[in-house]
């Protein structure tokens, strides 16, 4: 007989950055300083951008010769952790030192199912938040006036801070497996399924499981394209259907977290006037209840 008992789950504690390729890492400086990071590293061929959060970094962009998701990195809870991850995950490397801002150890793995490449890491060095000071406002409602009589609010259309990573989604090309790995192996809970006409599930939004610690709606969220036309499938979750388009394999989005809708609101300003393209928003998600705004 073999061992029938689940394996044991590699404890996740958070998302901390991600990583891409860009054909023109030049546009894609001017992008990300118009959008709201700050660059913490240099290379000249590729840039770590951070936000005003604890994280040393929330996003690397690599010059390559064509645009790639290069995945993205959950913070573990020990050592112990990255150990098991590097012995029973599929791909995956050694325990290495990170050479990354913050460094600490690092293993990478490929997803089982698309091939794509992710990332755990333990004992990275925080950094103290920095940047704006950034105050929490008082809203007026008809009924209610929390701000104080004459006490005004004054804004300027700019980058929106970033603080943290929030989450990334990806299409993949076997929902099942997918959802069977990640859900088996990792502390990760559906806070929603969502099903076909059929009854057949084809898209989740993950949380991370940390027992009564207070935990995001998702950090990470996968649907299988093929299967869902983009009317309905904007209808039942309010995505947009260009993220529906093929067989392959493509991560939809990587998201992160600003300081309110004012933030959000002025940044929008600010990239349209720039004239890059709005994909979607602002607007507020049914499910997970976010504002969004996507470019
Ligand atoms: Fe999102």
């Amino acid at each position: 007989m073999g061992d029938q008992r689940p394996p044991q789950k590699i404890r996740l504690v958070r998302l901390a950055h991600v990583y891409y390729t860009h054909s023109d890492l030049e546009v894609a400086r001017q992008f990300f300083l118009d959008f709201g990071f700050t660059i913490v590293s240099d290379l000249g061929d590729a840039l770590y951008f951070k936000g005003y959060g604890v994280d040393p970094f929330v996003y690397y962009a690599t010059a390559g010769p064509a645009n790639t998701f290069g995945g993205a990195a959950f913070i573990v809870e020990s050592l112990a952790d990255l150990e098991l991850a590097s012995a029973t995950l599929p791909n995956a490397t050694p325990v290495e030192d990170s050479a990354a801002p913050g460094g600490g150890k690092r293993v990478t793995f490929r997803d089982p199912v698309d091939d794509f490449p992710m990332h755990l890491v333990f004992g990275q060095t925080l950094v103290p938040k920095s940047g704006p000071q950034l105050t929490e406002r008082d809203y007026n409602y008809p009924d209610t006036k929390n701000r104080a009589v004459n006490k005004t609010q004054r804004f300027k259309k700019a980058p929106a801070p970033v603080h943290k990573m929030w989450h990334f989604g990806c299409c993949v090309t076997d929902f099942a497996k997918t959802y069977g790995f990640y859900t088996t192996r990792f502390n990760l809970k559906p806070s929603d399924l969502v099903h076909d006409s059929t009854g057949k599930d084809i898209t989740t939004f993950l949380h991370l499981d940390r027992g009564m610690e207070a935990v995001d709606h998702h950090m990470f969220f996968f649907f299988e394209g093929m299967l869902v036309p983009g009317e309905l499938f904007r209808r039942m979750v309010g995505l947009h259907d260009m993220c529906c388009a093929g067989p392959k394999f493509h991560v939809h989005h990587s998201s992160f977290e600003v300081h309110d809708f004012d933030i959000q609101s002025l940044d929008h300003q600010w990239l349209r006037e720039k004239g890059y393209d709005l994909v979607w928003g602002v607007g507020r998600h049914v499910l997970g209840s976010q504002i969004f705004d996507y470019w």
